[in-house]
C-alpha cells in the first residue's frame, strides 16, 4: 500500500452558475458523510469560488480554481492571480488543462511559472499532461509527457515537488467516453513518476498522480487500483453529485 492519500477531484470546467453550485455542494456533503481516506476537490469556475468555499467550510470538500495567472498582479485584464485565489479561501489550482493549452495557447513555458507561483501562494497546483491520438499512435507519449512534466517542474525546488499534484489525462480519453485501460494509465502515470524520480527519488515516492479522461462510476474502481493511480481527475461524471460520490467511495476500497 502506497502512503500516499488519494484525491478525487471533479473538474467542472465552464458548469454551473451559483445557484446550480449551491445546490450541488448541498447534495455531495452528505453524501461523502462516511467517507475516509481520500481527499476530495472541486474545480469550478471563478464565479462560484467564493460560494462554494463557504458552503464546502468545514467539510472534507476543497475548493479549487481552473486557472490563475502567474503574477501577484498587474495589467493583464481578465486574469486572475495566485493571491487573489487564496485570499479567497481556495485551496488549489488547476494548471495547463489540455482544453486551456488546446484552446487558450497555455505554454509549457508559461506553466514553469505558474506552478511555483501556485506554491508561493499557498495553492496546491495540478498540472495536468497527456498526448494527443496522432502522438500516441506515433509513440510520441513518453517524449511529450517528459517535455510537459519537466517543463511544468522546472522551477519547482526540489523540496517543494511532492507538493505538486500531476494529472495524467490523455486527450483522447476527455469527454469521448473511451477511457484508457487501466493499464495503459497505470504505464503513462508509472513514467510520470518516474521523470519527477530523475529529479528527486524521494518526490516521487510522495508525489500524487492522478488519472484523467471519461472517468466514471463504472470504470473508477479498476482506475484507481493501479499501484500508482493516486486519484482521479474527473470532468462530466463530476457534474452529477451522485456520480462524483461514486467514484469517490470507489477511492476508498
Ligand atoms: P471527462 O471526465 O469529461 O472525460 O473530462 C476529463 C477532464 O478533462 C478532467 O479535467
Amino acid at each position: 500500500m502506497s502512503a500516499r492519500t488519494p484525491l478525487i477531484a471533479g473538474n467542472w470546467k465552464m458548469y454551473k452558475t451559483e445557484a446550480q453550485a449551491e445546490d450541488y455542494i448541498q447534495a455531495l456533503l452528505p453524501l461523502l458523510s462516511s467517507v475516509d481516506g481520500v481527499e476530495v476537490a472541486i474545480c469550478v469556475p471563478f464565479t462560484d469560488l467564493r460560494a462554494m468555499v463557504d458552503s464546502a467550510r468545514g467539510s472534507r470538500v476543497e475548493v479549487y480554481a481552473q486557472n490563475m495567472h502567474q503574477e501577484p498582479e498587474g495589467a493583464f485584464t481578465g486574469e486572475v492571480s495566485p493571491v487573489m485565489l487564496s485570499d479567497v479561501g481556495v485551496q488549489g489550482v488547476v494548471l495547463g488543462h489540455s482544453e486551456r493549452r488546446a484552446c487558450f495557447g497555455e505554454t509549457d513555458k508559461a506553466l514553469a511559472l505558474k506552478v511555483p507561483a501556485a506554491l508561493e501562494a499557498g495553492l496546491r497546483p495540478i498540472l495536468c499532461v497527456g498526448e494527443t491520438e496522432e502522438e500516441r499512435d506515433n509513440d510520441d507519449t513518453e517524449r511529450k509527457l517528459r517535455q510537459q512534466v519537466r517543463d511544468g517542474l522546472a522551477r519547482v525546488p526540489d523540496e517543494r515537488l511532492a507538493e505538486v499534484t500531476i494529472a495524467y489525462e490523455p486527450i483522447w480519453a476527455i469527454g469521448t467516453g473511451r477511457v484508457a485501460s487501466a493499464e495503459q494509465a497505470q504505464e503513462a502515470v508509472a513514467f510520470v513518476r518516474a521523470l519527477v524520480g530523475d529529479r528527486d527519488q524521494r518526490a516521487a515516492e510522495g508525489v500524487r498522480i492522478l488519472y484523467g479522461g471519461s472517468v466514471k462510476p463504472e470504470n473508477a474502481a479498476e482506475l484507481l487500483g493501479q499501484a500508482d493511480v493516486d486519484g482521479a481527475l474527473v470532468g462530466g461524471a463530476s457534474l452529477d453529485a451522485e456520480c462524483f460520490a461514486q467514484i469517490v467511495a470507489a477511492a476508498t476500497r
